[in-house]
């Protein structure tokens, strides 16, 4: 398949290495122009937010959430028939507030709103370390499961088939709507699930909790005298987001 990315931070270069190892034509740019990514080792072809939209089959864009309205005239051009992936989680702490989604409004409903265009909602409730490191064959025991949420059936499963192809088992977590049950602060947020526990872990989720555990977190791993590991911060959601 063709695939564009925008956005080649850790998520992006990650997603973009594994599809280009699978066969697949990857083409990846940067939302603030191509000379940013020149001091980056990236897998793909390189090329302007111009290029990366023409001729794909899928579109995912990674980008700090604060910064997807600054990429409304590009989604604008994007064919009707590429589906169009986010990545993306609000920290407000990273992004400063946004009122309407302080307000409840879900998060990947502001994006779709600022996009003027339907999402798939993916690879966000996976730590970049799992997404890089992580991932095995179907049929594997203990196989680490993502979610993925959006509106239209038929383009969410092409996502959750891609999603199994770099190594994950996936779960339909819903519409847009209920696409809150793996934002940052509930059990399905980067906490490492197999398929069962994952499905279990949405259907745990606690809406207005959610951000108080979110920025809770926040506050734990940025204290001064914090050092966490990969398995430390699996830990701390596991246990943080459960309580
Ligand atoms: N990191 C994780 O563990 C993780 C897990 C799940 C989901 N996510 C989400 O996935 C998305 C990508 O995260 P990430 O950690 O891979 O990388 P990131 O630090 O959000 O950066 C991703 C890309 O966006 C660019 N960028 C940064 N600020 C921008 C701005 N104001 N306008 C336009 N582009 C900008 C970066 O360029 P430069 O590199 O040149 O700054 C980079 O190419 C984010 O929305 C994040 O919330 C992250």
């Amino acid at each position: 398949m063709r695939f564009g990315i925008i956005g080649a931070g850790p998520i992006g270069s990650s997603i973009s290495r594994k599809l280009f190892m699978n066969g697949h034509d990857v083409k990846i740019a940067d939302a603030r122009g191509i000379e940013r990514l020149e001091e980056k080792k990236l897998t793909g072809t390189p090329v302007t937010v111009i290029e990366v939209i023409k001729n794909i089959d899928v579109l995912i864009i990674s980008i700090p959430f604060h910064a997807l309205p600054s990429i409304r005239n590009v989604i604008d051009e994007v064919g009707e028939e590429v589906v169009v992936v986010d990545t993306s989680n609000y920290y407000p702490q990273m992004s400063g507030k946004i009122e309407e989604v302080e307000n409840g409004m879900i998060e990947s409903i502001w994006v779709s709103n600022q996009l003027n265009r339907s999402i798939i909602k993916a690879f966000n409730n996976l730590l970049a370390y799992t997404l890089e490191h992580e991932g095995t064959p179907e049929g594997n025991s203990g196989r680490i499961a993502i979610a993925i949420a959006g509106n239209d059936l038929q383009q969410k499963q092409k996502i959750m088939n891609i999603a199994n192809e770099l190594g994950f088992d996936t779960v339909d977590s819903g519409s847009l709507n209920d696409s809150w049950r793996q934002q940052p602060g509930t059990p399905a947020y980067c906490t490492e699930l197999t398929k069962e526990e994952l499905t279990d872990a949405l259907k745990k989720a606690n809406k207005e909790k959610a951000p108080l555990l979110r920025d809770k977190a926040i506050e734990i791993l940025s204290a001064p005298e914090g050092r966490y590991s990969h398995e430390d911060i699996v830990n701390l959601n596991r246990e943080l987001y459960n309580s």
